[in-house]
């Protein structure tokens, strides 16, 4: 990092992010990195920055927003903000920006793919071959077609992932209490509640934003009203599925796979999920490809851009 006094606005990029986003943000600033996840770091490179740009490793909570002597805008290169206090933030007179739209169809995807692995044992079986162990009956899998899907949140990925796995001739419901049924119904998708969703549903998958509401909402209650054959998957965030819970659950046989991308704390590299053959997981990969990378830096970068010139910034 450096200290030097700039002339030009200084823009901290804080996690890694796509080359493009520099490219979009352009000349008239200075760019300086830090690695956002060290506190100590983050607390000393955001005093004199104008800007911040992050994705979900970097906590700007209250404490780093009162750390920040001239910070303008908080750039978050992809969707959730429950890494970034919004209220302190405004409170601040620090405005916040997302992607909201950059990364929802790689989200989607990985879901999907989720989903399909939960299904048909694809990595355990990918790594009993390669450590040379040919077993076919031991990988039998469940079909998609006829099945259930259950979505919990029928947001914009939530939609998405309805949209693709009604494809593989699955049936859909959703939980959603903020959409309407008509809405639901045009997509071909029934609203239910979540308690007759989680008694129907063959595959459920969680795509809620993480708030008070919503953290344990699939806990041991709810994992006690599933089918033994269901399988769960949550590429949203850590926690809206209880970790604890849905060990319990694979443990006692109440469950019968998992699709997990992400966790309580992160990194984890060490979990009680991680002994069951029957857990796929991912290591928050839900926005990692090129093209949703590439968006989400260019789209905040222009957020940035047009905040820091103080001008409107649109809904992205
Ligand atoms: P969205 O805001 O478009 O959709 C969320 C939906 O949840 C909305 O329809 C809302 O009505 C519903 N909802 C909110 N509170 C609820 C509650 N208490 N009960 C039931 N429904 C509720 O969000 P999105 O873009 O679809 O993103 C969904 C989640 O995916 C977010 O948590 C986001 O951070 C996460 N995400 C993860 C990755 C990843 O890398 N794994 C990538 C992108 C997004
Ligand atoms: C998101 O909310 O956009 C995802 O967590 C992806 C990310 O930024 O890493």
């Amino acid at each position: 990092m450096s200290n030097v006094t700039s002339a030009k606005p200084v823009v901290l990029i804080a996690e890694e992010l796509s080359p493009a986003t520099v490219d979009a943000l352009g000349p008239d600033f200075e760019i300086r990195h830090c690695d956002g996840a060290n506190r100590d770091e983050l607390l000393s490179a955001i005093a004199d920055v104008d800007a911040i740009l992050i994705r979900s490793a970097t906590k700007v909570d209250a404490e780093a927003i009162a750390a920040a002597n001239k910070l303008k805008v908080v750039a978050r290169a992809g969707v959730g903000l429950d890494n970034v206090d919004v209220p302190a933030a405004t409170k601040a007179g620090v405005m916040v920006v997302n992607a909201p739209t950059s990364n929802i169809v790689t989200a989607a995807e990985l879901a999907c793919g989720l989903l399909i692995s939960t299904a048909r044992h694809i990595p355990a079986a990918n790594a009993a071959l390669k450590n040379g162990e040919w077993k076919r009956s031991k990988y039998t899998g469940v079909e998609l077609a006829e099945k259930t899907l259950g979505v919990v949140g029928l947001g914009r990925i939530g939609v998405l992932v309805a949209q693709r796995m009604s494809a593989f001739g699955m049936k859909v419901v959703a939980y959603d209490p903020y959409i309407q049924a008509a809405r639901a119904a045009q997509m071909g998708v029934k609203l239910l509640s979540l308690d007759e969703l989680l008694e129907v549903a063959d595959f459920i998958t969680v795509h809620l934003p993480k708030t008070p509401e919503t953290v344990g909402l699939i806990g041991d209650e709810a994992l006690h009203k599933v089918k033994p054959t269901v399988r769960i998957v949550n590429a949203a965030r850590g926690g809206i599925v209880d970790e604890e819970a849905l060990a319990a659950a694979l443990k006692e046989g109440r469950v019968a796979g998992a699709g997990l991308d992400v966790f309580v704390k992160e990194p984890c590299t060490d979990s009680p999920l991680f002994a069951f053959d029957n857990v796929v997981a991912t290591p928050h990969l839900g926005a990692s490809t090129d093209e949703a990378q590439e968006k989400a830096g260019i789209s905040v970068a222009r957020s940035v851009r047009l905040a820091l010139a103080g001008e409107l910034v649109p809904d992205a």
